[in-house]
């Protein structure tokens, strides 16, 4: 199951992704926003890692205007690893080095077309574990600090 959410600048994309999955037949729950009215990113953010925490999904995908503040707001949570893409690479390394379980992107900052793309890589890239492993663990260590 995916976690989805956006802010109102993410908010086309996110209804773009969500057709995607669905043509996948990819579960997805949808945390909102539910229209382009005005909303505040952390609270989006919060809900949608919240499920990932909790283990109700295993993967989300969020989106505001340019990705930056709800990934922002999406690192502030323990056991989420968001990472903000807008290339191809990154979507899938972010995966096989740093197992991120949250993808973010911006919905004034790039396209559905590469959107679609980086979604598809990011879901089905898995972990390369290995000494990416080490790190990430001392990644989650600094939640400690
Ligand atoms: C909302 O106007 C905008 O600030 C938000 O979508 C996002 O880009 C923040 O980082």
């Amino acid at each position: 199951m995916i976690a989805i959410g956006s802010d109102h600048g993410g908010f086309a994309l996110k209804e773009e992704i969500k057709k995607h999955l669905a043509e996948q037949q990819i579960p997805y729950e949808d945390f909102g926003t539910y229209s382009t009215d005005s909303v505040d990113y952390p609270l989006i953010a919060e809900k949608v890692c919240a499920a990932i925490v909790d283990g109700k999904c295993e993967k989300g995908i969020l989106c505001c205007g340019t990705g930056i503040g709800i990934s922002m707001a999406a690192n502030k949570i323990h056991g989420i690893r968001a990472a903000l893409c807008s290339d191809y690479f990154s979507a899938k390394y972010t995966r096989l080095h740093n197992d991120a379980n949250v993808i973010c992107m911006g919905g004034r900052t790039i396209g559905p077309g590469l959107a679609l793309e980086l979604v598809d890589v990011f879901l089905r890239t898995p972990f390369e574990g290995g000494r990416h492993a080490r790190r990430v663990e001392q990644l989650m260590k600094l939640e400690e600090k």
